[in-house]
C-alpha cells in the first residue's frame, strides 16, 4: 500500500517514514526542505535499507499538488506533517501560517476526495486544548481559543478534516494531538535538526550541554507548580512516530467505526522544566548551565495527556522513559556534531 507523507524529511516524518517502511508499507515523500535538509533521507535509507521516493514539491503550488497526485494515482492515504510550526513566527506572519498550513491541507483533501477509498492522519497539536482546566487533558477537554495563529491552524485544520469527512463516504481520517515529541532513532541516523536557535527545551538543553549556546534560559520559575517551572508531557518521537502507524492501520483495517476521530499522543506524565533538566544531567553525567528568568508569553502552566482513548481505541500506548527519551536526544546531539 501506498502511502504519502508530506513533511517526510522533518523530525517527527522522518521517523514515520522508518516505522512505515518497516511495516511493509511503500512510502512516497513530498518536501519543500524549508526546514530540513535533503541528507536525512539517507538518514532513513541507512537505516530500512529502502529509499523512499522523494519529490521536492511545495505543496502551496496547487498546479503542482494536482499533478502530484495525477502521476501518483494509486496513493490511498496521507500522512500529514508538512506545515509551519513556530508559535512565535506565527503570531508576526500570520497569513504565512494561514497560506502554509491551511491552504496545502485543502489542497491535499480535494485531491483525496475524488478516490474511491483514502485514509488521512493529521499532525495535531495539545494546544488546540489552551490552558486546560483538569489535568491530565483528555480528548473531551474543550478546545479553547487559540493562543497563536499557528494553534488557530490546528483548531482550523481539524474542523476542516471534520467537515469534509461528513459528507465524503470514501474519506476517513484522524488527528493525532501531539504532546512534546523529543528524542531520536535508536540507529542515531535520524533525530532533530534545528534550524538557528531551537526555540524548543531539549534541543536547546543539548545545544547548551554541547557548548553552542552559553546557558539554558528556564523561562518562569513562578508557576503555581511544585518547582515553579510549567509542566510538559515529553514523549519519545519513536513512539509516538509508532501511533501514526497504528492509527493508519486503524482506519485501513476498520470497515466500521467512526470516520473522523482524534486521539491524545502523549505518555500520561508531565514532567517540569526542573525535572527535565535533572533528568538530562543524569543520563548525560554533566551539570546543565541554567538560568531562571521571566515567563515566555504565551507558555501554558501544565499540559500532560490522558491516553486512554488512544491506548484503548488505537492499542497503542508509549514505551520510552522520559530518561531514555533525552539519552537519545543527547546521543544524536554528540553524534550531529562530531
Ligand atoms: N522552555 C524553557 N527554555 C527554553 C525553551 C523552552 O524554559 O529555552 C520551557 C517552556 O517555557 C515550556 C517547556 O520548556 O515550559 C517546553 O517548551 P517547548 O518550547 O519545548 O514546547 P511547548 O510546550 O512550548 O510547545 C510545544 C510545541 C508547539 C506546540 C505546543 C503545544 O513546540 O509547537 O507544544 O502546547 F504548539
Amino acid at each position: 500500500m501506498k502511502i504519502l507523507v508530506t513533511g517526510g524529511l522533518g523530525f517527527i516524518g522522518s521517523h514515520v517514514v522508518v516505522e512505515l517502511q518497516q511495516e511493509g508499507f511503500e512510502v512516497v515523500i513530498i518536501d519543500n526542505l524549508s526546514n530540513t535538509d535533503i541528507s536525512v533521507l539517507d538518514g532513513i535509507t541507512a537505516i530500512t535499507d529502502k529509499k523512499p521516493v522523494f519529490e521536492k514539491l511545495d505543496l502551496r503550488d496547487k498546479v503542482s499538488v494536482v499533478s502530484f497526485f495525477e502521476r501518483n494515482a494509486d496513493i490511498t492515504g496521507v500522512i500529514h506533517f508538512a506545515a509551519s510550526k513556530a508559535v512565535g513566527e506565527s503570531v508576526k506572519n500570520p497569513l504565512l501560517y494561514y497560506e502554509n498550513n491551511l491552504n496545502t491541507l485543502v489542497y491535499i483533501l480535494q485531491e483525496l476526495q475524488k478516490k474511491d477509498s483514502a485514509k488521512f492522519i493529521f499532525s495535531s497539536s495539545c494546544t488546540v486544548y489552551g490552558q486546560a482546566h483538569t489535568m491530565p487533558i483528555t480528548e473531551n477537554a474543550p478546545v479553547q481559543k487559540a493562543m497563536s495563529p499557528y494553534g488557530n491552524t490546528k483548531q482550523i485544520g481539524e474542523e476542516i478534516i471534520q467537515d469534509v469527512c461528513r459528507t465524503s463516504s470514501s474519506l476517513k481520517a484522524i488527528a493525532l494531538r501531539y504532546f512534546n515529541p523529543i528524542g531520536a532513532h535508536d540507529s542515531f541516523k535520524i533525530g532533530e535538526l534545528p534550524l538557528g536557535v531551537p526555540q524548543n527545551l531539549v534541543p536547546y538543553i543539548t545545544q547548551t550541554a554541547m557548548g553552542i549556546r552559553e546557558h539554558l534560559s528556564v523561562f518562569g520559575g513562578d508557576y503555581p507548580t511544585l518547582d515553579g517551572t510549567a509542566i510538559r508531557d515529553y514523549i519519545h518521537v519513536v513512539d509516538l512516530a509508532k501511533a501514526h502507524v497504528t492509527a493508519l492501520k486503524k482506519l485501513i483495517n476498520e470497515a466500521q467505526g467512526p470516520i473522523y476521530d482524534y486521539f491524545n499522543i502523549g505518555t500520561g506524565k508531565g514532567s517540569s522544566v526542573l525535572e527535565v533538566i535533572n533528568a538530562f544531567e543524569k543520563v548525560s553525567r554533566q551539570k546543565l548551565n541554567y538560568k531562571m528568568v521571566e515567563r515566555r508569553a504565551g507558555d501554558v502552566v501544565e499540559a500532560y495527556a490522558d491516553t486512554a482513548k488512544a491506548n484503548e481505541f488505537l492499542g497503542w500506548k508509549s514505551i520510552f522513559t522520559l530518561e531514555e527519551a533525552l539519552e537519545s536526544a543527547w546521543k544524536w546531539e554528540q553524534k550531529m556534531r562530531n
